[in-house]
């Protein structure tokens, strides 16, 4: 990447640590003029991290999922961020050696993917950070629904324009998710695994390394609403570029199981129909 791109930014914090030796750049990895944002593979006393930087002029509702993120990382005593550096605007953490599900997901070794191995990372995520939570929000479920309708990883993809049939549809899709959250009122939400949302569980925050994947990416996370969305969310984008093999139609079964999450999934992949940028 394009070194220049980063100098422009005023990540003081980035050289101030260059200039004194404390860091090599290995490789940058992010870099967002909107957001003020990079992330950057560096070596530090012979070892490789991710260094994350957020500068201070960097917009407030970024600082805050960056803020999101930093807390949620401080809180683990076993990725232990590295105390020399870390604070407000900029920590490091352990450079995890592999590729973003997305990554294999777009290759030739789309059939090798181990998805037991991927949902019980995901399934593990679940059961370590869920908190009891009384009063759930349905933040994901809408923020997923919009994302398969309209975002997506490959930016540079044209843009198909969208016609006014689609957006009515979309309109539809998303009245229909709010009667599904009426009826999950009345129910044993149980099995839609509250108390947890990733918040943008996406391929490419899924990394696969050789010990097993690992979920990354936490700027989002919640504990007041529903996982299996974000699980739903992930198995919709993932079918779009794989097909579907006895394990991941066995993972579909199993948390497909109530006629809601179903709908919802079926929601999904409506709404991800109108999307080439998956
Ligand atoms: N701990 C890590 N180890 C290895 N690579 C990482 C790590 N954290 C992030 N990355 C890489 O950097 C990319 C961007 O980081 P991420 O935390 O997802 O922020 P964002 O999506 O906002 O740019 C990831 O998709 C991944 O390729
Ligand atoms: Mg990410």
């Amino acid at each position: 990447m394009d070194r220049k791109k980063y100098t422009q930014l005023t990540y003081s914090s980035i050289s101030k640590l260059e200039n004194n030796n404390f860091i090599d750049i290995v490789d940058y990895i992010t870099d967002s003029p909107d957001r003020k944002y990079a992330v950057i593979k560096i070596n530090y006393e012979g070892r490789l991290y991710i260094l994350k930087v957020c500068d201070p002029l960097s917009p407030k509702y970024f600082k805050d999922l960056f803020n999101t993120e930093y807390l949620f990382y401080k809180k683990q005593k076993e990725r232990l961020i590295h105390k020399n550096y870390s604070g407000e605007y900029f920590y490091m953490i352990d450079f995890i050696d592999g590729e973003t599900l997305g990554d294999h997901l777009f290759s030739d070794t789309n059939s090798k993917i181990n998805f037991i191995e991927v949902f019980k990372c995901i399934d593990l995520f679940y059961k370590t950070y869920r908190q009891n939570n009384e009063s759930i929000k349905y933040t994901n479920l809408f923020y997923y629904a919009n994302v398969l309708f309209s975002s997506g990883p490959r930016q540079n993809t044209n843009k198909i324009k969208k016609g006014k049939i689609a957006f009515v549809i979309k309109q539809i899709c998303v009245l229909s998710l709010h009667i599904i959250t009426f009826t999950l009122k009345f129910r044993n939400t149980e099995t839609f695994l509250p108390g947890l949302s990733h918040g943008d569980l996406h391929y490419n925050n899924v990394l696969i390394s050789n010990t097993g994947p690992e979920i990354i990416d936490f700027k989002n996370i919640r504990s007041n609403e529903f996982f299996l969305f974000d699980i739903i969310f992930l198995l919709t984008i993932i079918e779009k570029k794989t097909n579907l093999n006895d394990d991941l139609q066995d993972i579909k079964s199993k948390y497909l199981s109530s006629w809601e999450s179903l709908f919802v999934y079926k929601i999904f992949k409506i709404l991800a129909n109108f999307n080439s940028r998956f």
